[in-house]
């Protein structure tokens, strides 16, 4: 007999069964890679009727390595069902094209990720969907720019290149009173360290290829929402055509089981780094949420419970060639874009040009940094030595 437990579990628990059910694929641990464009039904009826035992009927629409992936996701980030797309980008384009038609109005905040920015601009508009980007500090005051058409309210928080943090139930609680779609890049948190659906978010995205696949490997993205909203959402992923191939899908079930694991050491050594660059001279300031200088400082400590990798600094009024010198200098951190893996990175990054509801007041040169694994120790000895060059330089 087999007695049922139905305590709640913690997150670290839940990440190591969710999505796996090994008595169905032979006692393996994990659920298998399969690779299948054809699904072979077993009779004419079952045919006819699109219901294969397995739950599959075309590749293109999932196997049971998707099914899994998109189970876990959904426990991770509190929602009810997943969809899996070949990229986050592609995640964000089909959230939108869920609940946006022609002839709606949509809100943006103005500090969204680049791409997503350029889809509203370049792909919604021309279908018909009036883009309007907002100051991402409104909070509640959000309803001051609806609209009776207003269909849709975009949120990134904290904007993963500036790091302001968005009053997300304030908004969600205005939009919910007027019928309107909230929608939240999820992705700086992880899905651990903001419960959306918890502070009232209809519908998160999430870019699997950062820390979900977390060993800069894999290209995926996911969108999480309710069982109401579900049969839209993947009708437009049908439509699209869009389906997260079979080995990402693994290798990010695989990363997913040591999520709660990896993220509290990038948060440790992120914010380690972050208070520590704070106290240099060459610093203007550190765009961190757990530093008390960063817009939305107090939001992130009443609704985060910890903080990615991932933020950004504001150098003093160095010259190129000397923000180059530190870049080339800090050999620990790889100049590459996607963040999350295990890894540390840093870039340099041209905020102000993106914005046009706020307007960036920062003139000086800005850098973004990815604490990854490596000890502390390490990573700051190494920008001490990026400093030294970016100072000599000037
Ligand atoms: C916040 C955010 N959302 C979405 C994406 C897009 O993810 P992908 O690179 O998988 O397309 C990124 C990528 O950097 C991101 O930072």
């Amino acid at each position: 007999m087999t007695i049922k437990n139905d305590k709640p579990r913690d997150m670290d628990t839940t990440l190591i069964h969710a999505g796996r059910d090994p008595q169905r694929f032979e006692g393996a641990v994990n659920t298998p890679i399969f690779h299948a464009s054809t699904i072979l039904f077993p009779d004419a009826q079952s045919i006819r009727t699109e219901s294969h035992p397995s739950g599959n009927e075309y590749g293109r629409n999932g196997t049971s390595t998707t099914r899994a992936l998109e189970e876990a996701v959904s426990a991770l980030e509190g929602g009810e069902r997943t969809v899996t797309y070949p990229s986050g980008a592609g995640a964000v384009a089909g959230a939108f094209l869920t609940v946006l038609k022609a002839g709606d109005h949509f809100l943006i905040a103005d500090n969204v990720y680049g791409p997503s920015r350029r889809f509203c601009n370049q792909v919604l508009s021309s279908l018909g969907v009036d883009c309007e980007f907002y100051d991402p500090a409104l909070g509640g005051d959000i309803v001051t720019l609806f609209r009776p058409e207003t269909r849709a309210l975009f949120m990134e928080s904290p904007g993963t290149a500036t790091f302001e943090v968005c009053d997300v139930p304030a908004m969600c609680q205005a939009a919910r009173e007027k019928g309107i779609i909230t929608i939240l890049d999820n992705t700086w948190s992880a899905g651990l360290y903001f419960r959306a659906f918890e502070h009232g978010v209809d519908m998160t995205v999430h870019a699997g290829t950062k820390y979900v696949g977390g060993h800069a490997d894999v290209m995926l993205g996911m969108v999480t929402t309710s069982e109401k909203l579900y049969p839209k959402l993947k009708q437009t992923a049908k439509n699209l055509g869009a389906c997260a191939g079979p080995e990402v899908c693994y290798l990010a079930l695989r990363g997913l089981r040591t999520l709660s694991l990896r993220l509290p050491r990038h948060f440790d050594t992120g914010l380690k780094l972050a208070q520590w660059l704070d106290t240099r001279e060459e610093v203007e300031t550190v765009l961190h949420p757990a530093l008390p200088s960063c817009p939305g400082h107090e939001i992130w400590k009443r609704d985060f419970t910890g903080a990615s990798g991932l933020f950004g600094v504001v150098l003093k009024d160095y010259s190129t060639a000397a923000v180059d010198a530190l870049l080339d200098n800090t050999p620990l951190f790889g100049l590459g874009y996607s963040w999350g893996g295990y890894e540390s990175l840093i870039i340099p990054t041209d905020l102000g040009k993106l914005r046009t509801a706020t307007t960036w007041h920062h003139k000086t040169p800005v850098i973004r940094i990815h604490a990854g694994l490596e000890s502390y120790d390490d990573l700051r000895a190494d920008l001490e030595v990026g400093l030294d060059c970016l100072r000599s330089t000037n």
